[in-house]
């Protein structure tokens, strides 16, 4: 079913880079979903994981994937674990990923099922991502799977030079975009419309 996945959803779809396409055949995303979900853990959409909360359609977390370019050694930095799955994937293509989720069951949880499948190249963190992880700053790239309405700043101080941050945008209409930094600020560009659960925390005051 993971090779019909990649297969008809993604590769179909216009995903190319054969080391994402190969990450998603390798990571067992049934073992990321609810048990009573098992049997669509393979279908063309996000799933509930509980506490309101959705891992994303496999083509969107291979989208964007594959727009971090991602080069092994990279570290990586997700704002909102869920499932793990998005991190499980990261994981596959780079040295070192750093993820965090605000809902502590979920954080917890993620984390539990990422160490027993093995990942040992994955840091999970329960708290507000809007601040990032400066500890573990610069990040090669920046992922975020809940969307601000903003971009937040100290995530985008926390991308390296020369570093790719990706985000859904904006609340009721939200788009997928994408942030390059380089000596003289960000330049961002807008891929495709989306639907994410909202960004909450500290964002939702700024
Ligand atoms: C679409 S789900 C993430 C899917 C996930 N990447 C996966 O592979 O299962 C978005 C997640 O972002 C979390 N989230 C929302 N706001 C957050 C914040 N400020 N910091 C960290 N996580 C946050 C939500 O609790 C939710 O679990």
């Amino acid at each position: 079913m993971r090779i019909s996945m990649v297969q008809d959803q993604i590769e179909r779809r216009g995903i190319h880079d054969e080391k994402v396409l190969q990450a998603m055949r390798k990571v067992p995303r049934h073992k990321f979903v609810p048990d009573h979900l098992r049997k669509y853990a393979y279908a063309d959409e996000p799933l509930p994981i509980g506490e309101d909360q959705t891992i994303s359609q496999p083509y969107i977390v291979a989208y964007m994937t594959e727009n971090l370019e991602l080069e092994s050694g990279d570290k990586v930095l997700e704002i909102g674990t869920g499932s793990g799955y998005q991190a499980a994937v990261l994981a596959e293509l780079t040295d070192s990923v750093f993820t965090i989720e605000i809902v502590d069951v979920l954080a917890r949880r993620a984390e539990r099922n990422l160490k027993a499948l093995g990942y040992k190249n994955i840091f999970v963190k329960s708290g507000d991502g809007y601040k990032g992880w400066p500890e573990h700053a610069p990040f090669d790239a920046i992922i975020i799977t809940a969307a601000p309405t903003k971009i937040p700043q100290p995530l985008a101080d926390q991308l390296r030079i020369g570093g790719r941050m990706i985000l859904p945008l904006g609340d009721f209409s939200q788009d997928l975009v994408l942030i390059q930094k380089n000596e003289l600020g960000i330049t961002q560009q807008t891929l495709l419309p989306v639907r994410f659960v909202p960004m909450t925390g500290e964002i939702e005051n700024k």
